[in-house]
């Protein structure tokens, strides 16, 4: 369940670093400010942390060092090799966003560029789960691409069909980029007071606090 992509983050694991920092033109403004978005997930957490879909570390490494405790969760063992690679003594578990191994006094669950994996429905699922495993005033941060309606959407890939950018405007068709106004009510129906910044021209930080 929502992981229709893992073959492709199998075969993407060695060239993904390269990617996010530019080395791919047509997924530059996708990955513009990357390190930023990344460090603005670390500062909105705290504590205890559970990240979803570490990919090559590159948040989890934000994320020590701050000093917080990391738990990992990855299922492309691809990526999970290659973030043992920079981590060894990381603690990371081959999980997705619903299945995952049962941690206590959980403060923080965090992700970049992966929660857009899951459908609408599984979303939900996975936000109804956090609910349950985080206490008051526990994070839920996420950064991902996320459109502010449907007319942004098609515009985006309209966009990306212009510069003939195929593979971009396929992701925008085909993967659960979510609308907005589909987080804002998933978030609030779970429990959630949540807080939205566009962080560049595609991807938001959505800032969740369990009430
Ligand atoms: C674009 S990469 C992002 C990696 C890293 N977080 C970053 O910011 O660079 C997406 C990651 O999500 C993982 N992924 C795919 N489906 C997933 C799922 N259902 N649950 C959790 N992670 C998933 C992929 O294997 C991949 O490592």
């Amino acid at each position: 369940m929502g992981l229709e992509f893992v073959d492709l983050f199998n075969d993407w694991a060695d060239t993904y670093d390269s990617t996010v920092m530019g080395g791919d033109e047509e997924y530059k403004e996708v990955f513009q400010d990357y390190e930023r978005i990344l460090e603005a997930v670390a500062e909105r957490s705290y504590g205890h942390v559970l990240e979803f879909g570490v990919g090559t570390g590159n948040l989890t490494e934000k994320l020590l060092a701050k000093g917080y405790l990391v738990h990992g969760i990855e299922p492309s063992a691809g990526m999970r090799t290659k973030a043992k690679e920079k981590f060894p003594d990381l603690d990371l578990y081959d999980g997705d966003f619903l299945h995952f191994p049962h941690f206590p006094e959980v403060n923080s669950v965090v992700s970049s560029y992966a929660f857009h994996h899951l459908t609408d429905d599984e979303k939900d699922q996975a936000l109804r789960l956090y609910g349950q495993l985080l206490k008051k005033n526990g994070k839920i941060v996420f950064a991902d691409t996320m459109f502010k309606n449907l007319f942004e959407k098609k515009a985006m890939v309209e966009e990306a069909l212009q510069k003939g950018y195929q593979h971009l405007a396929h992701d925008l068709e085909t993967e659960y980029y979510p609308l907005k106004e589909t987080m804002a009510v998933l978030f609030e129906k779970n429990g959630f007071d949540v807080s939205f910044e566009p962080l560049n021209r595609y991807v938001w930080l959505m800032d969740a606090t369990k009430r």
